[in-house]
């Protein structure tokens, strides 16, 4: 998506999928709005994916180390859960990003000789480019088709592809990337994209020791401060905007009785903002709201499940049980 506003008919950005995205909408909405926010869809253009990929390396940022563990030393039974109805299946992944995790799976099926096809899907049109391109050289015999867009829009179209059993992979606690009342709406509308008896393998941070919480989104390296502000990058770069970096900090949150860890950009003066024909105003210290990473309790997993129309199946753990991989039922 490297569209610049100039080239823009009607302030919406195309896609390589032809589909249009409301970018300039989105971020006059936003920060036209009280508290200012901004969408974290937006985060990923390549510099964003790039700085993603070293948010993973950081070591305060346990998340990504716990969930690999679960799926390079509990592949065989990762396998076993999700293939317990023996058919072929088409495994359909929801943000795939790099596929590092989900590579280990898709070894070992192919190693089991599973009947299957891989279909990542993720906004980012790099990340699907570098998929289609990078996994059938490490892995020859993988099947796959990879989708760039919008989860849903995508996920309507991955599951007219065959009349095979869905399961789907939604990790990395991206269901935490939404307030608990809109996960709730996702998984029901997941869940209504699916048939009875589907699967979703779903990964999900747990609560533990708020530091160490806190410590994995406010790295001492400043990776996920650049993050952050790459946003603000973005919409210069892309919405022809004035945003002065140095003028805006990062600050992270987390409360242990919800479990929400919200991350904010601060305006650290007073000043005016040229966003394309619009002007916002920020005042010293005003927040924009950027993401929450909401940390689950088992009873907040469950009642997630329950209210969503899934059915727990399976739940696999690290072996410190800071993160959780769950495999829930559509019934
Ligand atoms: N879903 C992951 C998490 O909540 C990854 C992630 C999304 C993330 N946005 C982020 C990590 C922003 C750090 C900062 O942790």
């Amino acid at each position: 998506m490297n569209t610049k506003f100039s080239d823009l008919s009607s302030n919406s950005i195309e896609t390589t999928n032809g589909k249009t995205d409301f970018f300039y909408e989105d971020v006059i909405h936003g920060l036209q709005a009280n508290p200012k926010r901004l969408d974290s869809k937006y985060f990923y253009d390549a510099a964003g994916d790039k700085l993603f990929r070293e948010i993973m390396n950081c070591p305060e940022y346990y998340l990504t180390n716990a969930e690999l563990e679960i799926f390079s030393e509990k592949t065989a039974e990762l396998v076993a859960a999700i293939n317990s109805h023996g058919a072929g299946f088409d495994l359909i992944e929801l943000g795939a990003g790099d596929a590092m995790k989900s590579t280990y799976l898709l070894n070992e099926l192919l190693k089991q000789q599973i009947d299957f096809r891989y279909v990542p899907i993720d906004i980012s049109a790099n990340v699907i480019k570098n998929l289609n391109h990078n996994l059938p050289q490490v892995l020859p015999k993988l099947k796959i088709t990879g989708l760039n867009g919008e989860y849903f829009e995508m996920l309507a179209q991955a599951t007219s592809l065959s009349n095979k059993r869905k399961v789907v992979l939604f990790l990395g606690s991206n269901i935490g990337n939404m307030p608990i009342h809109e996960a709730t709406e996702f998984c029901k509308n997941l869940r209504n994209h699916l048939s009875e008896g589907d699967y979703v393998l779903v990964g999900m941070d747990l609560k533990k020791n708020p530091k160490t919480i806190l410590s994995a989104y406010n790295d001492r390296g400043g990776i996920t401060k650049r993050f952050n502000l790459n946003l603000l990058e973005r919409i210069n770069n892309e919405l022809n905007a004035d945003f002065l970096i140095s003028q805006f900090d990062h600050y992270a949150t987390y409360d242990p009785e919800s479990g929400a860890c919200k991350s904010y950009l601060i305006s650290l003066e007073d000043q005016t903002v040229q966003i394309g024909e619009k002007q916002v105003h920020f005042a010293k210290n005003e927040h924009i709201f950027m993401e929450i990473s909401q940390k689950f309790s088992f009873g907040q997993i469950e009642e997630l499940a329950r209210n969503s129309g899934f059915k727990l199946m399976n739940q696999l753990f690290d072996s410190k049980k800071w993160f959780t991989d769950v495999i829930w039922s559509a019934g």
